[in-house]
């Protein structure tokens, strides 16, 4: 089988990254009988430098013509990249989040996943990290806050910004099924995060998810207040399976479980529409500081690249031979700089990679 994969390796570590995970899918096409063919695109400051904006209508139709798009990171470093001289609609970022609303992915998976040889690297105490934890954050990711109306006024010599934070019950109810479905796979519990304490939108996204509910009766499902759940992801995170969360309550818990699990570097994402259709990235920044050193950690774009192999290529079997090669290596003992720990052996970008294509 043939199949076409629009490649966006972004700015900052996203080229070096991406190029491990490429090297890793062509190793695992060859055993498992597929081959990919790679557009490369441009995105974020990357296609400003030579394009002026940050997403050209060309991308966004090469990438909608692909059967998956996989990327690797976007964006500079604010204080000193001239990207962020330009206005915010013409900013790597906007680029992104044009690129989501344009391809409709609005279910965003972000596993954040323990791996039991890392545990040295998660920050909490042993008595709370147990035998490790697993979770699936499934977060709204073209709707809320970051696509409502956004502008700054000046009223009677006082400036005002507004941000404006909306969703309807069509868009709560087709990421709640999301979410029940992949607690269906899982451990069957879903805990839906919101603020309805305070929040209208909340108010609704909580019976909309309760209505959802009804069609899941296998399904635990549990109402928490973003706040707290914040404090509960490092209290005792082995309570979450599925989280389902809106757009902004779920980019800032995604970052939090990330840092639980120690290792940032590691976390993959695919984020999907409904067809399956989907854009795979690692949930990690582009890292500028550190770019073209080759100490950068590829592994969350080989799990990214994983994921797209599983959800839109359905080659599972191929998905769980990276999956498992990761594990493996790790097992061996190699490390990039930001998972090292003592009596391991330390490794590069390029030579992650070459190991886990070698245990493919
Ligand atoms: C993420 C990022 C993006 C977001 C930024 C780069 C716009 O933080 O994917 O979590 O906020 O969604
Ligand atoms: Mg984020």
């Amino acid at each position: 089988m043939n199949y076409n994969i629009a490649v966006i390796p972004g700015d900052g570590i996203g080229p070096e990254i991406v190029e491990q995970a490429i090297q890793v899918l062509d190793t695992t096409g060859k055993k498992f009988g597929f081959e990919l063919n790679y557009t490369k695109l441009l995105m974020g400051g990357a296609s400003i430098d030579v394009y002026g904006i940050p997403l050209t209508d060309e991308t966004i139709e090469k990438a909608k013509a692909s059967d998956a798009v996989l990327m690797g990171s976007i964006g500079g470093d604010a204080r000193t990249s001239p990207w962020y001289r330009l206005e915010p609609s013409k900013r790597p970022e906007a680029g992104l989040l044009k690129l989501r609303k344009s391809l409709n992915l609005f279910a965003n998976l972000r596993p954040a996943y323990l791996y039991r040889e890392l545990k040295d690297a998660c920050p909490l105490r042993d008595e709370i990290i147990g035998d490790g934890f697993d979770m699936m954050i499934m977060r709204e990711l073209t709707g809320g806050l970051y696509f409502g109306e956004r502008k700054t006024v000046e009223e009677k010599g006082v400036k005002k910004a507004i941000d404006t934070l909306t969703y309807d019950e069509n868009e709560i109810r087709r990421i709640a099924k999301r979410g029940f479905d992949i607690a269906m796979k899982r451990r069957k519990k879903v805990t839906s995060v919101d603020k309805a304490n305070v929040l209208d939108s909340s108010r609704l996204w909580r019976s909309v998810v309760e209505e959802v509910a009804k069609d899941y009766p296998e399904v635990t499902l549990e109402h928490m207040l973003v706040d707290n759940c914040a404090m509960q992801l490092v209290r005792d995170p082995k309570q979450f399976d599925v989280i389902l969360t809106e757009n902004m309550f779920g980019d800032i818990l995604s970052d939090e479980a990330s840092m639980v699990t120690g290792s940032i570097g590691m976390l993959s994402s695919a984020s999907l529409n409904e067809t399956g259709f989907g854009l795979y990235e690692p949930s990690h920044g582009s890292a500028p500081d550190i770019a073209g050193m080759d100490i950068a950690n590829p592994i969350a774009t080989i799990l990214s690249a994983a994921m797209m192999l599983r959800f839109s290529l359905n080659l599972d079997e191929a998905a769980d031979a990276i999956e498992a090669a990761v594990s493996q290596v790790l097992k061996d003992g190699y490390r990039t700089g930001d998972i090292m720990s003592e009596g391991c052996t330390k490794v590069g970008c390029k030579e992650m990679g070459r190991l886990i294509a070698e245990r493919v």
